[in-house]
């Protein structure tokens, strides 16, 4: 067993993971565009990070684009019997990087395509549709023909598992009723909880929670609360951000970013953590004193 494994395990339907995976859009370049300024460094990273016993790697092909997919084949492939890619569609990136929709169901089979293209796989593990009907906050509105697109893309063997991203309860709901829904990927972490309720509807329901951003993204969580929990523990700001997740629920599955191996051996050591109930408490409090 790695060591990783004592953080716990869930599963993406029929796939069992790692409570502790890696996030790799952090691996292109700057603004998550173009090629990493070390690209071997993006290699080692990932190569560590699976050697550590990750087996949950969260990817997109708009991340570069495509360039953060081909440092993952080119650096895993061919990938371990137990590594599960989970990739996202349903936005597309404009000739100056912005951030747009591509969730027309022609869109979003193209963006399939390139996915298995870029990773060279015949089939995807977990496509996460990423709502873009808001790129800043998630917004009510139907996403059922995007499920639908999805579905077929299953019925046809390009996709073992279906999951949704940047989406509201309504929507998951939605999308629960058109197929299996076995992720839900939402920004949350220690100060923005807005997905608190949901993450306990998902828990009976026994299907995973992914919170993006889960070390605040860009620009990494302040708090001087979290500080000096760390600073108590022995360990740092990021590591308790991460071991308080892991706390909250048990369906939350991380995958921190990072394109630094320093970074992401601190990140997997958070397995070693144990967080007490005082911990927790002083930690949970951080959203309230915030809003
Ligand atoms: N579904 C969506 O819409 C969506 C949106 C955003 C992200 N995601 C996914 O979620 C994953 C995680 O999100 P994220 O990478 O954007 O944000 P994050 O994990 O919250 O934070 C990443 C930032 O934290 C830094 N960092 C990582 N480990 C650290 C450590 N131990 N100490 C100090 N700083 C550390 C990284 O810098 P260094 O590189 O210097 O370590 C990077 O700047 C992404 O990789 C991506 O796969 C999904």
């Amino acid at each position: 067993m790695s060591s990783i494994a004592t953080a716990g395990a869930f599963k993406l339907g029929d796939l069992t993971v790692n409570r502790l995976g890696y996030g790799a859009m952090q691996l292109a370049g700057p603004h998550v565009l173009g090629p990493p300024k070390d690209r071997n460094a993006a290699i080692a990273v990932l190569r560590e990070a699976v050697k550590q016993g990750v087996n949950h790697i969260d990817t997109s092909d708009f991340y570069g684009p495509h360039i953060t997919n081909q440092i993952i084949r080119e650096a895993l492939h061919p990938y371990p019997e137990d590594l599960v890619i989970v990739t996202k569609v349903g936005a597309l990136r404009g000739e100056d990087g912005s951030w747009q929709p591509g969730a027309s169901p022609e869109g979003l089979i193209r963006a399939v395509h390139d996915n298995l293209r870029n990773l060279r796989l015949e089939r995807l593990d977990v496509v996460n549709f990423r709502s873009m009907l808001n790129e800043h906050k998630p917004v009510e509105g139907t996403i059922a023909p995007q499920i639908e697109a999805l579905a077929v893309l299953k019925q046809q063997g390009l996709i073992r598992h279906i999951g949704v991203s940047h989406v509201t309860p309504a929507q998951v709901r939605e999308a629960r009723w058109i197929t299996e829904i076995v992720g839900v990927q939402n920004l949350y972490n220690l100060a923005h909880r807005i997905d608190d309720a949901l993450i306990d509807e998902l828990q009976e329901a026994g299907i995973a929670y992914v919170p993006y951003f889960p070390l605040g993204g860009f620009s990494t969580l302040q708090s001087s609360i979290l500080s000096d929990v760390a600073k108590a523990a022995g360990a740092t700001p990021s590591q308790m951000a991460l071991a308080w997740l892991l706390a909250r629920a048990p369906n939350i599955l991380l995958i921190p970013g990072t394109s630094s191996l320093v970074h992401l051996k601190e990140n997997l050591a958070v397995a070693q953590l144990k967080i007490s109930k005082g911990q927790f408490a002083m930690l949970d409090a951080i959203a309230s004193s915030r809003s």
